[in-house]
């Protein structure tokens, strides 16, 4: 594994801020969760996981301001972002924390922009980043504060770093990864590093069909990233091993199309939905039997019942791994939850783009960010 906890100073945690009684703390958390169109939450799985640190720092009589994002509003007040039912159910369960508005109504947000920190930081005394899920954006309210103020990593953030730091650090062997999702470009680079680490890739959701692709298979209408062919097909010459799927389920032309199994050849018309039976026995094979499992990305379209099988399976087989697994990523978090599996994870990662990030690159802007702030342990002090 890269080195997350990197350089000369180690994470610090919340342990090593100074006392938080009677202070004032800015929390930077990573709320952004999915909202329906009547403006109700519909997962407050990340609001239920940034508990934790809200606790710890009231407890200690800290005054504790929550910042957040929601949604991508571009820098400009959109009613559509606003954060009234993150800070409805916030106030459930945390009562007494204070939470402002979108930090992406501020243009300064993304832009990392110094006076929108300063405004930020203005009156605070101590900082927590417990955002995970927005660790990887080197956003102001991410990056900015530990230059400013005392700061620490939230008990979310820290168990985030320690569960998939361990994932490449000494993993059990065999190691699996399991990928899908929709597009082969956002993990290629993942891919990559993967591939040196595990004993093996298993591949499927939409990102498969680049691969058959480039293995010579027709793919029909499937999900196809041309652009990317040569980089897949050298990734399969490079000698880690990639498993492909053997069958697909695929869905005919017309409405409703006819769905039906095919091989790894796509017909002209249809397209490549799910992964087919023989390939979720073969992948929950090498997950039931793995020492370390990490899955991120579903195996198909699942929200549609006709494409759910794959992915059921692979959730059902990480479920049954005996080894320490990870899930990552919104929509294979979604799948356990909806199956009822998400006590059966060893870790269910709040972070999507982050988690991906970390294994990729070994280090986020917002570790760094707190591992160069005034109070940060020297590495040699250990913890
Ligand atoms: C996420 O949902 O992955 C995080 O909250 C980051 O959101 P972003 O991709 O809009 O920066």
């Amino acid at each position: 594994m890269p080195d997350t906890e990197g350089g000369a100073s180690r994470l610090p945690r919340l342990e090593d801020l100074p006392d938080p009684s009677g202070k004032r703390v800015l929390v930077r958390s990573d709320l952004n969760v999915p909202i329906s169109s009547q403006r109700e939450i519909e997962d407050d799985f990340r609001i239920r996981s940034s508990l934790p640190t809200l606790e710890w720092l009231t407890e200690r009589g800290a005054t504790v301001t929550v910042c957040c994002h929601l949604g991508r509003p571009k820098g400009h007040p959109d009613p559509k972002y606003s954060l009234d039912p993150v800070r409805r159910r916030l106030e459930e369960l945390a009562p007494g924390v204070e939470l402002m508005e979108n930090l992406r109504f501020d243009p300064g947000e993304e832009a990392n922009d110094q006076a929108f920190v300063d405004r930020l930081v203005e009156g605070q005394d101590l900082y927590v980043n417990d955002a995970f899920g927005a660790a990887h954006r080197a956003h102001a309210s991410v990056v900015g504060p530990p230059a400013r103020l005392p700061s620490a990593a939230g008990r979310l953030l820290a168990a985030e770093v320690d569960a998939l730091g361990s994932l490449l650090e000494h993993p059990a062997r065999p190691f699996v990864a399991v990928l899908g999702g929709a597009k082969v470009s956002d993990k290629l680079e993942l891919l990559r590093t993967l591939s040196e680490r595990v004993e093996v890739v298993l591949v499927g959701g939409g990102m498969c069909f680049t691969f058959l692709a480039a293995l010579g298979h027709d793919v029909g209408d499937s999900m196809l990233e041309e652009d990317q062919v040569d980089a897949c097909r050298e990734l399969i010459d490079s000698g880690g091993r990639i498993v492909l799927p053997t069958d697909i389920v695929a869905l005919g032309p017309g409405d409703p199309g006819e769905v039906r199994q095919v091989g790894r050849s796509v017909p002209d018309g249809w397209s490549g939905r799910d992964i087919g039976p023989a390939t979720a026995a073969e992948f929950a094979d090498e997950i039931e039997g793995a020492g370390t499992v990490f899955w991120n990305g579903p195996m198909g379209q699942f929200e549609d019942q006709r494409f759910a099988a794959g992915t059921e399976t692979v959730a059902r087989a990480v479920a049954a791994c005996k080894g320490f697994t990870v899930v990552g990523g919104g929509d294979s978090a979604a799948a356990m939850a909806q199956l009822g599996l998400v006590d059966r994870v060893g870790h269910l990662s709040t972070g999507g783009g982050a988690a991906l990030e970390l294994l990729e690159k070994g280090d986020l802007p917002g570790l760094a960010a707190l591992r160069s702030t005034s109070n940060a342990p020297r590495a040699s002090e250990g913890g």
